[in-house]
């Protein structure tokens, strides 16, 4: 049996197939950063559009490269939330063309679910076995929680934490254009904080006072930066150079964002680890999770408290359809779904 996922959510349009296994045949994405660029940011209209011109050219070329044809495509798996409403349609809008066209089952699946499950795609053959309990951390451009993961018959995926603001993507991405660096900044920032220094700059650890939570909190680190960014004249415009001044800059801010991660990574792992079951691994997933540094640093922490690490492999980290594929292997267990015209796409969602 094969599976083909559709990703529309935001502002990659991607279509994967994947065997029973997990063994993944075809990951294709088409990203519409270069549209968005001169924006600084998403355009959720120009986003729907763009999907509508790639998703069925994507899908074709998905099947030529997976060397099959549609009717050997025994399910389909979109992502149907959370995400841009106009963009999730699009994609919705083709799987359930596909599924009723085709008489395959549709699978719907959550956006974060992918992330969550991401790390366990290899880059050729099966997936890796799911631990019957571990742990996963999403950081991405939009989210940023820690789930705890259990897996037997079904999977369940709990949120121990989320963030009160900004995602931890969405400030790298902030401060990267308030520093001139071209968008999305977390890459920039990323290459940059590799010559600099972070002790340079102090960034204090985002609390709340009188309350005993794990959440994080990323925008009073952006305003923090902005602040220190204009002080030391690393404004856009001023001083576009890659000076050794922006690398210490990089390397503090981006120093300061992985130290609030792995506080709050303590935090849960303190609430879990004497549980009955405990979490054996440790997943790290979502766009930020491409980043150097909070991979060497999870690879260390992973060790240091007796778990499995699974870094999601760099393609699998930004969006694309493999992981929702994937998430909707695992979801539907091969069963058939239900009516496929009754999946809505909803921009909110919650994991279950
Ligand atoms: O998962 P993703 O493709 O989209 C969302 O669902 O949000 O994540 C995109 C985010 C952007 O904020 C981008 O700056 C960040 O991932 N990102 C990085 C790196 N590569 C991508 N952040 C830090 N370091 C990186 N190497
Ligand atoms: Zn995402």
């Amino acid at each position: 049996m094969l599976i083909l996922g559709i990703e529309t959510s935001c502002d990659e349009t991607s279509v994967a197939i994947l065997d029973r296994d997990g063994a993944v045949r075809a990951n294709l994405i088409s990203s519409q950063i270069e549209r968005h660029k001169p924006f600084g940011g998403v355009v959720p209209e120009i986003a729907s559009r763009e999907h509508l011109a790639s998703l069925a050219p994507l899908i074709r070329l998905g099947c030529e490269s997976a060397g099959v044809s549609l009717q050997d495509i025994g399910a389909v798996a979109v992502t149907s939330g959370p995400g841009l409403i106009g963009a999730l349609l699009v994609g919705v809008a083709e799987a359930q063309g596909l599924s009723y066209g085709l008489g395959i089952p549709l699978v719907a699946v959550n956006h974060l679910e992918g992330h969550v499950l991401s790390p366990y795609l290899r880059l050729e053959g099966a997936a890796v076995p799911l631990p019957a309990r571990g742990l996963t951390l999403v950081v991405s451009g939009g989210h940023s929680s820690i789930y705890d993961v259990r897996s037997d018959e079904r999977i369940s995926i709990r949120a121990m934490n989320r963030t009160r603001d900004d995602a931890a993507g969405e400030i790298f991405d902030k401060v990267g254009k308030f520093v001139g660096l071209p968008y999305p900044g977390g890459p920039h920032i990323d290459r940059l904080a590799a010559e600099g220094d972070r002790r340079k700059f102090k960034f204090a650890l985002a609390r709340f006072k009188g309350e005993a939570t794990a959440d994080f909190s990323f925008s009073g680190l952006k305003s923090t930066a902005i602040r220190l960014a204009r002080q030391e004249s690393l404004q856009a415009g001023e001083n576009m150079e890659e000076t050794q001044k922006l690398k210490d800059f990089c390397a503090s801010f981006q120093g300061a964002i992985v130290d609030q991660i792995f506080d709050r990574l303590d935090q849960v792992w303190e609430q879990v680890k004497a549980s009955e079951n405990p979490p054996t691994e440790i997943g790290l997933a979502g766009g930020v999770a491409a980043n150097s540094f909070l991979r060497s640093q999870m690879t260390e922490w992973g060790a240091r408290n007796g778990l499995v690490v699974r870094l999601a492999e760099r393609r699998y980290c930004t969006d694309n359809a493999a992981m929702i594929a994937f998430a909707g292997l695992r979801r539907s267990g091969g069963s058939p779904a239900g009516d496929p015209r009754r999946v809505q796409a909803a921009s909110r969602m919650e994991v279950a």
